[in-house]
């Protein structure tokens, strides 16, 4: 399963690529928000920051809700850079924009899944990503971990190639739960990739390691 850090924050990233375990970046207008970019230049180059740090794929989502919108800004984020992947909302125009870019050889990453349904909808249209978002399925109380199951069976039975990036990911558990359920990517916050390193027995394991070490030099 590969990793990638949902996040557009440069030091965040490079945290995460330094750890040698990274393998993509995705970001969402929220995301962008939180770290104070807006304006088309100031977006642009910063995608262009975040691919510049990362080796992998690095997710760019549209703003336009419209196919000539979706496809306009789609061709603009790709030309930043070939680890570009163009991140389309899961609509009826989103799916006409993914099957262009498909056909253009432009990677795509299929964004706020919710159902097999609209997995199968990605997969037909060529996305080389899709993104079900676990943490939100779970907030309404449903199992967001039962979709990344569903998916990933339908997905292995029709032979489809699309890659099942589990998405909105909330804590470590998530991302072992996400890799048992058959999920080709995980994107994290990266205090849930940090938190899969945490158990209290390594911590005492090696205080003790270290004291007997320090005990016998003396
Ligand atoms: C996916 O690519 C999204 O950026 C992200 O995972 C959404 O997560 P959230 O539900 O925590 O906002």
């Amino acid at each position: 399963m590969k990793f990638f850090v949902d996040t557009a924050n440069l030091k965040q990233i490079e945290e995460a690529q330094d750890l040698g375990i990274l393998d993509g970046v995705t970001t969402n207008p929220s995301l962008m928000a939180k770290e104070g970019i807006s304006g088309v230049d100031s977006v642009l180059s910063h995608y262009k920051a975040i691919c510049d740090l990362v080796d992998g794929d690095v997710s760019a989502e549209v703003i336009s809700t419209d196919f000539e919108g979706m496809v306009r800004e789609g061709e603009n984020l790709a030309q930043i850079d070939d680890k570009i992947v163009v991140k389309v909302p899961m609509i009826k125009e989103g799916i006409k924009a993914i099957r262009y870019f498909t056909d253009n050889g432009i990677k795509t990453n299929c964004t706020l899944v919710f159902s097999a349904g609209q997995a199968i909808m990605a997969a037909k249209a060529g996305a080389t990503y899709l993104s079900p978002f676990i943490g939100r399925v779970d907030d309404i109380s449903w199992d967001g971990m039962e979709l990344i199951e569903q998916i990933s069976n339908i997905y292995a039975i029709q032979g489809f190639s699309t890659q099942i990036l589990a998405a909105s990911i909330r804590n470590p558990l998530h991302i072992v739960k996400a890799a048992e359920a058959g999920a080709d990517v995980c994107t994290c916050p990266l205090s849930s990739i940090l938190g899969l390193l945490n158990h209290p027995l390594t911590d005492i394991g090696l205080a003790k390691f270290l004291a007997d070490h320090k005990k016998s030099s003396n």
